[in-house]
């Protein structure tokens, strides 16, 4: 007997038929109840390899491992029933081989419950996307800025800034959407640029620090809830979250010290 669930997702291809339609609403989110409140109002989350700078501290993403991603995409599918949930594959899961790629993607699909993985990188990246999307694992590929390559990139650069590298850029994007990525991630690139991918390219843009003109948007959640010390300049910060929590925390503190903590007498009611 099969179990039913009631739980009723975006699907992979409800994101593709938004192709120059209704603009797509992401955001990334790594735990259940964060995830739970961008639920009501995203098409799609991404678990992003941005927690291991985001959450953990890490000074890039290249250090991030598989298990971590896998950690925070089951809190993430477990605390949301609407949104498309995708998961990052973290740096060295899935560049040596696509059988490799596939033997990590797989992995990430069973333990989470997600619904497609994202990898970074363009035309380099096409077989594999292919090799994926062919065996049953729907890819959203990340093309432009790729921070898992910014060491070769020397650090965090726009892309695009010299028209003669559009072409480059303008052909990753057509590569992974005919390889049978559903979605693709322009990050970090010159406006014109990104545009111009999202009239070329057939699958939907996903812009971040890239066009309005995307098909749709996606924000590290802590960037934009104004949780970080530093964001990127483009982000704008809806929240205003770092000094409230840090004045709760400081009353927090004031009461404890004071001794005017408040107690019930039932606990945990
Ligand atoms: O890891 C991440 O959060 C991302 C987004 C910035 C697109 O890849």
């Amino acid at each position: 007997m099969s179990k039913q669930t009631q739980i009723r997702r975006t699907t992979v291809p409800q994101i593709v038929a938004r192709k120059g339609g209704e603009p797509i609403v992401s955001l990334t989110s790594y735990h259940a109840h964060t995830a739970a409140i961008v639920d009501k109002y995203a098409d799609f989350i991404l678990v992003g390899d941005s927690l291991g700078m985001v959450m953990h501290g890490m000074e890039s993403t290249v250090g991030v491992p598989l298990d971590l991603m896998i950690m925070h995409g089951q809190a993430v599918v477990r605390g949301t029933q609407h949104a498309l949930v995708v998961v990052d594959m973290p740096f060295g899961t899935y560049e040596e081989s696509p059988g490799v790629a596939f033997r990590n993607a797989a992995k990430i699909m069973k333990e989470t419950q997600c619904g497609a993985v994202k990898l970074e990188g363009g035309k380099r990246m096409a077989e594999t996307i292919r090799f994926l999307t062919e065996r049953g694992i729907p890819v959203m590929a990340h093309i432009g800025l790729t921070p898992q390559s910014s060491n070769v990139m020397g650090g965090f650069k726009t892309q695009g800034r010299d028209e003669e590298g559009w072409a480059a850029i303008e052909e990753d994007a057509i590569a992974v959407a005919e390889a049978g990525a559903f979605a693709v991630v322009l990050e970090g690139m010159v406006e014109p640029l990104a545009a111009k991918i999202t009239k070329s390219c057939p699958i939907p843009t996903i812009g971040i620090g890239a066009s309005v003109e995307c098909d749709g948007q996606i924000l590290v959640l802590e960037d934009m809830l104004g949780l970080n010390e530093w964001t990127p300049k483009f982000v704008k910060v809806y929240g205003n979250l770092g000094p409230a929590i840090e004045g709760a925390v400081k009353a927090y503190a004031d009461d404890v010290k004071s001794r005017s903590f408040p107690t019930e007498d039932e606990v945990y009611r």
